[in-house]
């Protein structure tokens, strides 16, 4: 019997204490032992629940029993989660955690210590919710060179961009909505802002280049500014909205952004809705490959987390080489990057038609009418650099009357 302990008893801790419960036979006969909860840290104590009895608040009870070989930490954000998981792998024990943030912010020195110390430090929870990804990378993958990652990675966000496109539903009650259904960070900001999504990119690209990731270094939008008249727009183009992660890996350089895109119905990601993830992993030699499935949510969340605990489990006198060196990587100026542009004007194209072309040249123009003075237009594929210098000109171009450009979505 391998005995564990659980540091943060909320909607993931308790979702692998569930897991842990209704799979225990499935679990020891693939592991070959039975994983024990020993401990639960957390501030409540859920008096008269089944797991009252093993509820402690002091930290140092878990880290100083020999007897606990596997910790998980659900706690989420950066303190006092850093500090505990970092004293659990300083002690030997192994730790699987569910927290991007942690993972994003702390992972190259955790990774450091777990080699040192000859435990693991697995995090397969904290990309995709319940999508295997993680291991993929650093296993099944492990021949390829990995040439792209894109991936719609938040779970909060599909859900309320879904809503908000097939309902009409506003943002602010698709978002109470994910709230309610737990899929939400504890603050909404880190999912709507595209913070999230952010980290997670930073730790895929991290997996694929083996070297630190700065996740501050990628160029980052969220889905705040993204109108029910853009998914008018984006309908009548045959395409949907996307809050999207992106790595591409080309010519030793790699360029990451985090943003909403218009994707068409070909697209592979088109059709992963609600709290769903999808993820494409282009390989030298596989091709394209494409993960998915829930991405948030307790029980899809906690199955990841228990499986790194099997994965530890089953490699209890050894590091299993994953994650990354602290070589730094550097993400490619964000200028440089390549798409196309979806652009909002007010007034009319008729009277603004040499204004656009004089800017952007011969470009795509959807008129919805329905009695809204303004079009939009989509560019060709540009670097982020020339799209800035011709909106400029864009700009000069238009009178003071119709300044206004009124929103800007990549596109596919
Ligand atoms: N808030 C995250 C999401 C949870 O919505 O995807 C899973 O990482």
């Amino acid at each position: 019997m391998i005995k564990v302990a659980i540091m943060g008893y909320g909607t993931i801790g308790s979702g692998v204490n569930e897991v842990l419960e209704t799979n225990r036979k499935i679990l020891a006969e693939k592991i070959g032992q039975e994983l024990e909860v020993k401990y639960i840290l957390d501030l409540r104590d859920f008096p008269g629940t089944s797991v009252e009895g093993k509820i402690v608040h002091d930290f140092s009870v878990i880290c100083r029993d020999e007897e606990v070989k596997i910790v998980v930490e659900t706690m989420g954000g950066l303190e006092p989660a850093y500090t505990f998981v970092k004293s659990c792998l300083e002690a030997g024990k192994h730790v699987a955690t569910s927290n991007k943030a942690l993972v994003a912010a702390y992972g190259t020195e955790l990774l450091a210590i777990a080699r040192e110390k000859k435990v693991n430090f697995l995090f397969e929870a904290s990309v995709g919710g319940g999508i295997p990804i993680i291991r993929p990378l650093y296993r099944c993958l492990m021949g390829e060179k990995i040439q792209e990652i894109t991936g719609i990675l938040n779970g909060t966000t599909n859900f309320i961009l879904t809503k908000m496109d097939k309902e009409g539903t506003s943002f602010d009650r698709a978002l109470k909505e994910a709230q309610a259904l737990g899929y939400a960070e504890r603050n909404p900001e880190a999912d709507v802002e595209g913070h999230d999504t952010c980290r997670k990119i930073a730790i895929l690209t991290a997996m694929v280049t083996g070297r630190e990731v700065d996740y501050e270094e990628i160029s980052t939008e969220g889905i705040t500014g993204i109108t029910d008249v853009d998914f008018r727009y984006a309908d009548a183009m045959g395409t949907s909205i996307k809050l999207v992660g992106s790595s591409r890996m080309e010519s030793g350089r790699v360029h990451a952004w985090v943003a909403p895109l218009m994707i068409g119905r070909d697209h592979p990601l088109y059709g992963v809705s609600d709290v769903n993830n999808g993820i494409i992993v282009k390989g030298n030699m596989v091709g394209t490959t494409m993960y998915y499935g829930s991405g948030a949510g307790k029980l899809p969340t906690a199955s990841a987390v228990v499986a790194d605990m099997a994965e530890a489990a089953r490699h209890l006198d050894s590091n299993i080489p994953i994650g990354w060196s602290g070589e730094k990587q550097v993400i490619a100026p964000a200028d440089e990057e390549v798409c196309r542009f979806f652009v909002r004007v007010s007034g009319s194209f008729e009277d603004r038609r040499d204004m656009v072309e004089a800017a952007f040249g011969k470009c795509r123009v959807i008129d919805l009418g329905q009695g809204l003075d303004e079009f939009a237009f989509l560019t060709g594929p540009m670097k982020r650099s020339r799209f800035a210098e011709n909106l400029e000109i864009l700009k000069v171009e238009l009178t003071a009357e119709y300044q206004n450009v009124l929103q800007i979505i990549r596109a596919e």
